[in-house]
């Protein structure tokens, strides 16, 4: 794998936003993989069904998802704002739901980064509802100090400081998902997602 110069060198024209890389391939790579084994032996047997809202969590859910060595299924979700006074509630629109039916099933809701909860809160309501046998949450990055919601973390990456990352799934402006590393924006380059 790449050293932290090589990565900035060979994504160019996108690196040349990021004022610093907080978390390499190869500290990612590791931390997945160490989670994904957790899973295997946590839910052995169980078949848990891995949900995931699109698109951030995409390149996270890929890799655990071959990092675990038990049988499992994966689903996701699309999900939009209703209004800015919606959203500041969590309350969410259901766009593409999930095909799968939770009822009697271990899931695991896997999130890219969790940061106040509202969103996730008002997610794993609706899910709840279908009676799963377990609901359980696994995220890659937590921004603990920005959280208005508590919610139980049964498999945590990383915490992130409360600033802007991008990389490994995380966008601005749909950008900078690509990279295989996380990193902060410059703040010239920063924009918030409209
Ligand atoms: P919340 O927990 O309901 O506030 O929403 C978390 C969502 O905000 C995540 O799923 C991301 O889509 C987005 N988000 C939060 N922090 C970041 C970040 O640092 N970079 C990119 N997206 C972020
Ligand atoms: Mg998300």
């Amino acid at each position: 794998m790449m050293n932290e110069s090589d990565s900035l060198t060979a994504y160019g024209e996108l690196a040349a936003g990021i004022s610093e890389i907080l978390y390499t391939e190869t500290q990612l790579q590791y931390r997945v993989r160490e989670i994904g084994r957790a899973i295997s032996h946590d839910y052995a047997g169980l078949t848990p069904l891995l949900v995931g809202v699109l698109k951030g969590v995409v390149p996270f859910m890929a890799d655990l998802l071959r990092a675990i060595t038990i049988p499992v299924q994966v689903d996701y979700m699309a999900i939009s704002s209703y209004s800015a006074e919606a959203r500041d509630r969590g309350v969410v629109r259901v766009e593409k739901d999930i095909e799968i039916p939770l009822g009697g099933r271990h899931i695991l809701f896997v999130e890219d980064v969790i940061d106040t909860g509202l969103t996730l809160n008002y997610l794993l309501r609706t899910l709840r509802a279908h009676e799963p046998a377990s609901l359980h949450v696994c995220t890659l990055f937590d921004k603990p100090r920005r959280r208005l919601i508590p919610i139980p973390l049964k498999y945590k990456g990383f915490d992130l400081p409360d600033r802007f990352v991008v990389g490994y799934g995380l966008d601005c402006r749909e950008l900078y998902r690509n990279l295989p590393f996380v990193g902060m924006l410059k703040p010239e380059v920063f924009q918030p997602n409209g």
